[in-house]
C-alpha cells in the first residue's frame, strides 16, 4: 500500500493499490445536499420504497442535478480518476433518513451514467444488502444472506451488464468478517498467464461463448432453463463476465459444450479468482462509499455472521435506460 496526500480539494488521505484506492472526504456538503435532495423529491411522487426507479427523464434530470455545485465536483472528481475501485469514507449521509440517504445516493449514481432497476418486480434502483429474517437457504442470493460471496461480475448474465456498481456502508459487520472484496480483471490475466496453461486458457475463454444460466430463483419460471452466450474476456481481454456458479449450472443445462480443454480453463480461473489473484480485502466503515467498474473489476464478500450488516447498492449503466437491451439486472449477486 502507498501512503499519500492528494491535491484534490474533496478527497485526502489516499491509500492506493494498483488501481484500487481509499480516500477520505474533506467536505462538507452543506446546504446542498438540501438542494439535491429538492431536486431529487420534486421529480418523484414518491420514492418506491426509498428505492427509486430508473426515471423516465433521466437525462433532464441528471443535467440538473449537475448544477448543484458540490455535487458536480464530486462527480467530476470520480469520473476523472482513472481508477478501478474507489472507496469514500465520511461520505456525510449518516444523519439523514433512509428517504434522503437514498435520494442523495441515487443523485450521485445519476451523475455517473444511468442508474438501473435491480428488480424486475418493483423496478426499484436502490438495493438493501443484508440479510433477510431466517433466511439462509441455497436458493437465496448472495445480498439477501449472510455468509460469503464468491467473486463475480454483476448482471453477468444478461446482454449488458451495468459498466459500475456504487456501495454503500449504512453499517458494517459488527461482528469480525465481511469485508468487501475486489480484484482487478488485469491481475487475474497476469496471474493466469504466469503459465502456458493459463496463456492457452485465456485465449480460449476470449473466444468461446460459454453458457451461464440465468439463476432460477430470478428467471420467471423455475422449471424453466434460461441460457445467456457470451465469452467470459471481453473489450479484447480486459473486461470480463463471471460467475463460476451461474457457468457450471449453464454447462450443465449444456453437456454437449463442456468440452474438457474448456472446463480445464474455467477451472484454472476459478481458481486463480478465488486464490491466488491479488485483492483488495477491506472492511469498510459505516458512511463509505464503494464505487467500482463492474467490467474491470470482480467483486465479491468475506465470510460473515452479523445479520446487522446494511449496505446499499446502485448499478449504473452508460446507456440510458431507454436505450439498454434486454432485463436491466437482477436482485441477485
Ligand atoms: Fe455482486
Amino acid at each position: 500500500m502507498r501512503q499519500f496526500t492528494t491535491g484534490d480539494p474533496m478527497f485526502s488521505s489516499i491509500e492506493q493499490s494498483g488501481n484500487i484506492a481509499i480516500v477520505k472526504t474533506n467536505f462538507a456538503w452543506g446546504d446542498d445536499l438540501a438542494r439535491i435532495i429538492g431536486i431529487v423529491e420534486r421529480h418523484f411522487d414518491d420514492f418506491n420504497g426509498n428505492g427509486f426507479y430508473p426515471h423516465p427523464d433521466e437525462e433532464a434530470l441528471q443535467q440538473e442535478l449537475l448544477q448543484v455545485d458540490k455535487l458536480r465536483n464530486f462527480s467530476q472528481q470520480l469520473g476523472q480518476r482513472k481508477l478501478r475501485g474507489l472507496a469514500i469514507t465520511g461520505l456525510g449521509l449518516g444523519g439523514l433518513s433512509e428517504a434522503h440517504r437514498n435520494a442523495v445516493l441515487y443523485a450521485i449514481a445519476l451523475t455517473q451514467g444511468f442508474p438501473t432497476s435491480t428488480d424486475q418486480r418493483t423496478k426499484r434502483v436502490a438495493w438493501d444488502i443484508r440479510a433477510r429474517a431466517g433466511v439462509q437457504s441455497k436458493f437465496v442470493t448472495f445480498s439477501e444472506r449472510t455468509g460469503n460471496a464468491d467473486m463475480h461480475t454483476d448482471s453477468s448474465f444478461y446482454p449488458m451488464p451495468e459498466e459500475q456498481f456504487m456501495l454503500y456502508v449504512v453499517a458494517s459487520a459488527r461482528c469480525n468478517g465481511g469485508e468487501s472484496l475486489l480484484i482487478d480483471v488485469e491481475d487475474i490475466v497476469a496471474e493466469l498467464c504466469k503459465s502456458p496453461e493459463g496463456s492457452a486458457a485465456y485465449r480460449l475463454l476470449r473466444e468461446a461463448q460459454v453458457p451461464f444460466r440465468v439463476p432460477s430463483v430470478y428467471a420467471a419460471d423455475d422449471e424453466h432453463v434460461e441460457l445467456f452466450f457470451a465469452p467470459v474476456f471481453h473489450n479484447e481481454g480486459r473486461a470480463m463476465r463471471w460467475r463460476y456458479d451461474s457457468i457450471e449450472k449453464g454447462l450443465a443445462a449444456r453437456p454437449d459444450l463442456a468440452t474438457p480443454a474448456l472446463v480445464a480453463a474455467l477451472r484454472l480461473l476459478n481458481d486463480v479468482i478465488e486464490q491466488r489473484a491479488p485483492r483488495f480485502v477491506r472492511q469498510l466503515p459505516d458512511d463509505t462509499l464503494l464505487w467500482a467498474d463492474n467490467h474491470r473489476t470482480l467483486h465479491g464478500r468475506a465470510m460473515y455472521t452479523d445479520p446487522g450488516r446494511h449496505l446499499i447498492r446502485i448499478r449504473i449503466s452508460s446507456t440510458p435506460n431507454a436505450h439498454r437491451v434486454g432485463p436491466s439486472g437482477v436482485a441477485a449477486d
